[in-house]
C-alpha cells in the first residue's frame, strides 16, 4: 500500500457510512483492508459482461446502497470495469479510483470513461461517470513488470504529442511535481532514460501528463470536440488490439499501450501525408518502437480485417467511416479526420514495413 494515499483515502471514506464501503481490487496488487474486497483476475479478455455481473453480485451480496462508495484499485482494465459497475448499479454509486499501473495513472483512471469490451470490440459498452476522486501514487509502480511500464509510457508519449503547454500545478499527485519547467513535455519524454525507468524519476512526468488530461477533459467532458485529441493513435491501435484477440490469437500479447504506440505510428504517417506534419516525431517514435517495443506481431494479411474493425470503431460518426485524430505538428491535434480504406491500408503498409 502507498502510505501517501492513506490519509486522503481515509478522508474520503469518512464521508460514507462505514458499512457501505467496498473494494474491487486487481488480484496482482498487494493491498490489505478491513472493507469487503472482491479480488479480480484482470485481463483484457475478461473485461466483459461476465466480470461486470460478478462485480454487481458482490455489491448485492454486501447490500451496497446508493449512499455507498466503491474503491477501485488496479490498472485500467480494473478501473474501467469497476467504474462502469458502480456507475450502473442502482443508477449509480460513488466510486474512487486508485490506479496501480502507469497507464492507468496517466490516462485510464481520470476523465470518467468507463467500459467493457463487447463482441471483441474495445470499450464498446460504457458510460461517462467521473470518480469522486483519483488518488495517484507512483510507488505502486515498483512491482509493475517492465512491459507494462513501457505500455503506460506509450500513452505518455501520446500526451506529449498532442499537448506541449503543460500546467501541472493543479494535479493531485503524491510525489514531487515539477512545475513550470520550460522544456516541452515531448522533449522531456524523448530525453527520459527508458533503460532507467523507475517510479521516482517518472513522478514529475506523470504529474504533467495527468495535468494535460485534466485540462482537456474539463474543457470537453463528453468528447464532443477537444477531448477527441486524446484518441490520437487509438483508431489504428484499437483495431490492432482487436485483431490480435487481445493476444489470444498470436504469439505473445499486445498490451494496450503497445497497440497505441503502433497506432500512433500509423496515424503520424497519415499526419505527414495528409497534413504536412514534420517527419521528426514519426522518426523518433519509430526509433523508440524498434529499440524498446518491437514490431507489431500482426500479419499484413490481417489488413482487410483491421480496416473492417476500424469501420466499427465507436469514435466514428457515420456508419462505416473511419474517423481519426491526426496532428499538424507537435501540440497541434486535428480531430475528425475521416480517412478512406485505401489511406488506412497505406498507413498499415507503412507500419508493417518498418
Ligand atoms: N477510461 C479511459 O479513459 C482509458 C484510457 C486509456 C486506457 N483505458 C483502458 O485501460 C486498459 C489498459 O490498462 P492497463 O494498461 O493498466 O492494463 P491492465 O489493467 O490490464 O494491467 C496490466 C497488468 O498489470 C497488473 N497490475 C496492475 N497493477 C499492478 C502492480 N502495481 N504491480 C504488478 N502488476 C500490476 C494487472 O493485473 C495486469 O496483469 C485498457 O482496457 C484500455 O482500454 C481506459
Amino acid at each position: 500500500m502507498c502510505n501517501e494515499i492513506q490519509r486522503p483515502l481515509a478522508e474520503i471514506c469518512s464521508r460514507y457510512p462505514q458499512d457501505q464501503i467496498v473494494v474491487v481490487l486487481d488480484r496482482r496488487v498487494a493491498y490489505e483492508t478491513a472493507y469487503p474486497t472482491l479480488r479480480l483476475e484482470v485481463s483484457e479478455e475478461h473485461k466483459d459482461l461476465s466480470t461486470l455481473t460478478q462485480i454487481w453480485d458482490f455489491f448485492f451480496a454486501h447490500h451496497l446502497t446508493r449512499s455507498g462508495l466503491v474503491i477501485c484499485i488496479g490498472g485500467g482494465v480494473l478501473t474501467d470495469m469497476a467504474g462502469l459497475a458502480a456507475a450502473m448499479y442502482k443508477r449509480g454509486v460513488d466510486y474512487v479510483n486508485i490506479p496501480t499501473t502507469l497507464l492507468s495513472m496517466v490516462d485510464a483512471s481520470s476523465g470518467g470513461k468507463t467500459a467493457i469490451n463487447y463482441h471483441g470490440l474495445k470499450n464498446s459498452i460504457g458510460v461517462f461517470a467521473e470518480p469522486v476522486e483519483t488518488l495517484i501514487c507512483p510507488n505502486w509502480l515498483h512491482t509493475l513488470p517492465a512491459e507494462q511500464l513501457l505500455s503506460g509510457y506509450a500513452e505518455m508519449l501520446k500526451t506529449g504529442l498532442i499537448e506541449d503547454n503543460v500546467q501541472s500545478d493543479n494535479v493531485q499527485c503524491t510525489k514531487d511535481n515539477v512545475q513550470g519547467t520550460k522544456e516541452s513535455l515531448w522533449n522531456r519524454l524523448l530525453n527520459y532514460d527508458l533503460e532507467a525507468l523507475d517510479e521516482q524519476s517518472l513522478a514529475p512526468l506523470i504529474a504533467d501528463c495527468v495535468a494535460v488530461k485534466t485540462q482537456i477533459v474539463s474543457s470537453d467532458p463528453h468528447e464532443q470536440g477537444a477531448r477527441k485529441a486524446l484518441n490520437f493513435g487509438h483508431t489504428f491501435g484499437h483495431a490492432l488490439e482487436e485483431v490480435t484477440g487481445y493476444g489470444l490469437r498470436v504469439t505473445g500479447t499486445m498490451p494496450h499501450g503497445y497497440a497505441v504506440l503502433y497506432g500512433m505510428i500509423a496515424e503520424l504517417y497519415l499526419s505527414v501525408t495528409r497534413l504536412g506534419c514534420p517527419r521528426e516525431p514519426l522518426q523518433h517514435l519509430t526509433q523508440l518502437m524498434l529499440h524498446y517495443y518491437g514490431k507489431p506481431q500482426c500479419k499484413c494479411s490481417d489488413r482487410e480485417q483491421l480496416i473492417a474493425l476500424m469501420q466499427q470503431d465507436k469514435k466514428n460518426e457515420r456508419a462505416a467511416e473511419i474517423n481519426c485524430t491526426l496532428i499538424r505538428s507537435i501540440g497541434e491535434p486535428v480531430i475528425n479526420q475521416v480517412i478512406t480504406p485505401d489511406e488506412a491500408a497505406e498507413a498499415f503498409d507503412y507500419l508493417f514495413s518498418l
